[in-house]
Order: structure tokens, then sequence, then C-alpha cells
């Protein structure tokens, strides 16, 4: 019987890719940087399935480019890089890998707080530099963690996973979300707040909403203006829900206090960007996932989806699940 053929936009952890492998024809994209538009599209055009990356757009005229494609699956949570609109429109399932990354990001995000606040990335420059002299009352003064309020922009999963970890360090949390949480209100020792209270009334604040047109930018200069000067900001969720140049600004003249970013916008931020040359910026490379474990369970479901959409099963995680109501591609 001839295996269904299919593209991988770059190499997964080996657990994905063994399953794939046993149930399909597989084309790999071997190296570092995704493959570029044309490459994407000619293989396609191969193809009846894809595993896609983040950094993979995946629009009207890739699904276009082949009516035979009957299954993206894309291996994240996030899916801000698909037009899902126009994969409903056109019968095609869209899959994610939600949950299996939640407590690796939500620890990340907690790392980078930490570091933020207790100011490790200068303390490490500073002891390579050879700067470290003596014991100083003042050397690399922070803020506490402890004891201070954490707002969280965004209550699903990765939200959830933040004021775990927070209540641990006796923190007050208090969360903005479009939709209001009494259920989780009721069991965690959270408080809703409103988007400027929470700006005027947090130590920390964390992002995890979604990338949408609401969202883009959401963190702007007005935003920094109502935070304490005292505030800092991490972002693990998507890098344009900041604006960066007001984040700079903010940062620059010392509205905020500091800024923790695994995402940014454009990502990657390319070396001579400004933020880089802020000591009260913190950016590593979208790193939130990237446990070993955590990204061979990423693996092992986007294969699962891809392979479940070739064979017309459902995707056991589809982010559009309304497509099998509209009916699937033939
Ligand atoms: C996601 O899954 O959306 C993350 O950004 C990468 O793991």
């Amino acid at each position: 019987m001839t295996k269904p053929k299919v593209f991988v936009t770059r190499v997964i952890p080996d657990e994905g890719l063994a399953m794939i492998r046993s149930a399909c024809d597989m084309k790999l994209w071997e190296q570092e940087l995704p493959p570029p538009r044309e490459t994407l599209v000619a293989e396609v055009r191969q193809a009846e399935g894809l595993l896609s990356l983040l950094t993979d757009r995946i629009d009207a005229e890739l699904m276009d480019s082949n009516p035979r494609l009957r299954v993206v699956s894309n291996y994240a949570v996030g899916f801000d890089n698909v037009d899902v609109r126009a994969a409903t429109e056109r019968g095609l399932p869209i899959g994610n890998t939600p949950g299996v990354l939640t407590d690796t990001t939500a620890d990340l995000a907690f790392t980078l707080l930490m570091a933020a606040a207790r100011r490790i990335v200068e303390g490490v420059d500073y002891v390579r530099a050879g700067k470290w002299k003596t014991w100083g009352p003042k050397l690399l003064t922070g803020v506490d963690i402890h004891h201070a309020t954490l707002g969280i922009i965004g209550m699903g999963r990765i939200g959830q996973g933040m004021a775990r970890r927070a209540t641990g360090f006796d923190m007050g949390v208090i969360y903005y979300d479009v939709q209001r949480r009494p259920d989780l209100e009721a069991t965690m020792a959270i408080e809703y707040a409103e988007l400027e209270t929470l700006y005027a009334r947090s130590d920390f604040i964390t992002v995890h909403t979604d990338l949408n047109e609401s969202t883009r930018h959401m963190l702007d200069a007005r935003a920094f203006a109502a935070m304490k000067p005292t505030a800092v900001v991490i972002n693990t969720a998507r890098g344009p829900i900041i604006d960066p140049a007001a984040l700079h600004d903010a940062l620059a003249r010392g509205t905020i206090r500091a800024a923790a970013l695994d995402v940014t916008e454009p990502e990657p931020l390319p070396p001579d960007s400004p933020l880089l040359r802020l000591p009260n910026c913190i950016v590593v490379p979208h790193i939130a996932s990237a446990s070993v474990a955590t990204r061979a369970r990423m693996a092992e479901m986007a294969a699962a989806n891809l392979i479940a959409g070739l064979r017309g099963e459902r995707l056991p995680t589809c982010v559009n699940p309304e497509v099998y109501e509209r009916g699937l591609r033939a």
C-alpha cells in the first residue's frame, strides 16, 4: 500500500519522526532555518499532509496551492502563524500541541521573573568581566519576589501555572482575562482585576494571552505609563503583544524597572536591536517549551495529529473542530 506523502518543515524530536516515518512517505527539511516560501509552496504541492512550525506562514495561498492537502499539524500550542479561518473554509483541519508544554513554559516564565528581579544576567556578566572585587552593600540589589503582587494577563493553562508557582513564593495574584474565571477564583487564591488596575497594582506582570488583533501591541506606551516604576514585565506568549519601541522607551526612561522576554517582535531580534543594549532587559530565544521531555511530547502529539488527519480521523487536538461540521476536503 502506498503511504501518503507528507512534508515536515524541520527536524523535530525522534519520537515524532519515527511515528511519521512508519505511517507516511516523509520528506524532511533538515536545515536549521525554515524552508523559504517558494520551497514550502513547492513541497506542499506534492504533499497530502504538512507538519509545520510557528516559523512557517500557513495562509490561504499555501492551502490553495494543493487541494489534496488534507491536514496541517502545527508543532506548537500557538497557531497565530496559521490562517485558521481560511483553513476552516477549505475543510482543512489544523492540529496543535496544547497541554504538554504548560508547566515547562510556566517554569521558564517564572525563571525569567526571578532572573529579572534579582539581576542574575547582570551578575553573571559582572563576574565574567572580572569586576567582582568585594562584597558590596549596594552591589546588584534587586527587588523581592516573595510577598510581591503578580499580575497575570491571560488566565489560560499557562497563566494558571504561573499562579500556582506564585503561591509558593507567598505572592498575591491578580489576573485579567477577556473571560472572567469565577471557577478559578473559587479554587485558587487569585483576584480578577481590570487591566488598568492590574497595571497599577502589580509588581510583576506576566503575559499569557494569545496573539490576535485585539492583543497586538496591547502593552504600549499607555500601558507602561500605567505601571509602577518598579514593575517587571515578562513575556513568554508572543512578541507582538508588546510594542517594542514603547518597551524600549519605558525601560530606558525608568517608566518600569525591567523586562524579561522569551518572545520578541521581530523574531529573531536583530543583534543591533536597542533592547539588547539595555542592562534591565533580558532576552532569550523563544525557548519556553524547550525541555527535552516536553519537545518530545510535542513531537508525538504533532505526529498523532498529522497521521489522524491523513486517515480522515478527527485530530486528537484540533484548533478548528468546526471543520468537521462544515465537511472536510475531499
Ligand atoms: C508554542 O508552542 O506556541 C510555543 O511558542 C513554542 O513551544
